[in-house]
């Protein structure tokens, strides 16, 4: 038998527990994709490029006028100017840009600091490039980073940081306290940070989403994933992007040109023309504050508890109060008996850490949320 690179790793658990949903007829809030439609205007788009002829390869980094309007749309967010050129990167979804930047980035027994939970594809791109994980423990209640405890992990060995904000799959987000203390312990090294903002624009309560590129020393520090699949509703397309200093995405394309070469041409066209309006995402985080506030008035009165979230289409519900069953089972038993399927929060630790939590995504119709808050309220 051939040894197996990654030993550790099984089928991913948003793969388990959806066939299982499918299986049992259950209402899936696991696995986090929107269930409404997207824009038409976006689909007409795509298929008047593909019926003009824009059907062949694109550009390695990507088509220019997608890198120009999202360097215009960096800059009025963020006021940093990346160079569509040099510093920004079309890829096939925010996975594939993460992969690559830590294939890129990361050397044999490099020490890469992760925060669990964790969404689950960074630890085995850390360790099939032959890098070690470090974990820290997000802390509970809020879901914060302990950064002295960070500060304590660090060594020579440590190449890079690996933070999330919005934070899947918690919905917590980091303040300008956290971008300082990074800012601060990172001061005088060479890690790099890896930044996943994917939920970037799924920020409640009038939250300023904290990005790397408001803090010039990190910006050049920095590489930056983005989604267009959690913006757009369409996380089928798998097409994001990435933006870093040159130095950092001179390395990034060493690989992404010998990895996909380039991204699904018509789509980008399609998405330069329709993201030179700004309102078709600007309006997205009151969209999902509604969404998430019918859910929580939905549930009110039952027996979950409810983790306090400030950004993402996930909301943690504690079940301490209703079953002592380890939560992986827990999500099998809901799905089987009660036709409610969320994600045990277990799968995000290392340890498989159990804190009687399971994650339910409420990026969808309203008519679905309020059938499922029904079951949850008489659980
Ligand atoms: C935190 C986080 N990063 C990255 C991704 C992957 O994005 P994409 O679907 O564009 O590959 C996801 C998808 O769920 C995510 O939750």
């Amino acid at each position: 038998m051939m040894d197996s690179k990654l030993p550790g790793t099984s089928t991913t658990i948003f793969t388990v527990m959806s066939k299982l949903a499918a299986e049992c007829g259950s209402i899936n809030l696991g696995q986090g994709f929107p269930g409404f439609k997207m824009d038409d205007h976006l689909i007409d788009l795509v298929a008047d490029f593909m019926r003009k002829g824009f059907n062949q390869y694109a550009p390695m980094p990507g088509i220019a006028p997608l890198r120009n309007v999202l360097s215009d749309k960096i800059f009025s967010q963020y006021g940093h100017r990346y160079h569509p050129e040099t510093e920004i990167t079309i890829t096939a979804g925010g996975t594939q840009a993460l992969f690559t930047a830590i294939t890129a980035l990361v050397h044999q027994d490099d020490e890469v600091i992760l925060f669990s939970p964790a969404y689950d594809c960074y630890a085995p791109a850390v360790e099939v490039n032959g890098g070690k994980c470090v974990w820290v423990e997000l802390q509970r209640p809020d879901y914060r980073v302990n950064w002295d405890h960070v500060r304590k992990l660090m060594n020579h060995k440590t190449r890079m940081i690996i933070i999330n904000t919005p934070h899947n799959p918690s919905g917590s987000v980091f303040h300008h306290d956290d971008m300082k203390e990074l800012e601060k312990i990172t001061r005088g090294t060479d890690i790099i940070v890896l930044s996943d903002e994917v939920y970037e624009h799924i920020v409640f309560d009038g939250i300023d989403h904290q990005s790397v590129v408001r803090y010039q020393e990190l910006i050049d520090r920095s590489m930056v994933v983005y989604s267009f699949g959690k913006t757009f509703h369409a996380t089928g397309w798998k097409m994001g992007y990435v933006w870093g200093p040159e130095h950092l995405m001179k390395e990034f394309r060493k690989v992404h040109q010998y990895n996909v070469f380039s991204c699904n041409t018509p789509v980008q066209y399609a998405l330069a023309e329709y993201m030179n309006d700004s309102s078709t995402y600007t309006g997205l985080p009151l969209f999902y504050q509604k969404k998430r506030d019918l859910f929580l008035r939905l549930i009110s009165g039952s027996r979950f508890t409810v983790v306090p979230a400030s950004g993402t289409y996930f909301q943690l519900l504690g079940y301490e109060n209703i079953s002592s069953l380890k939560d992986t089972d827990f999500a099998i038993e809901l799905t089987k008996d009660k036709k409610i399927t969320g994600i045990p929060c277990s799968v995000f630790y290392p340890d498989h850490t159990d804190h009687k939590v399971l994650r339910f995504c409420f990026a969808k119709e309203d008519d679905e949320l309020v059938k499922a808050a029904e079951i949850l309220k008489n659980v």
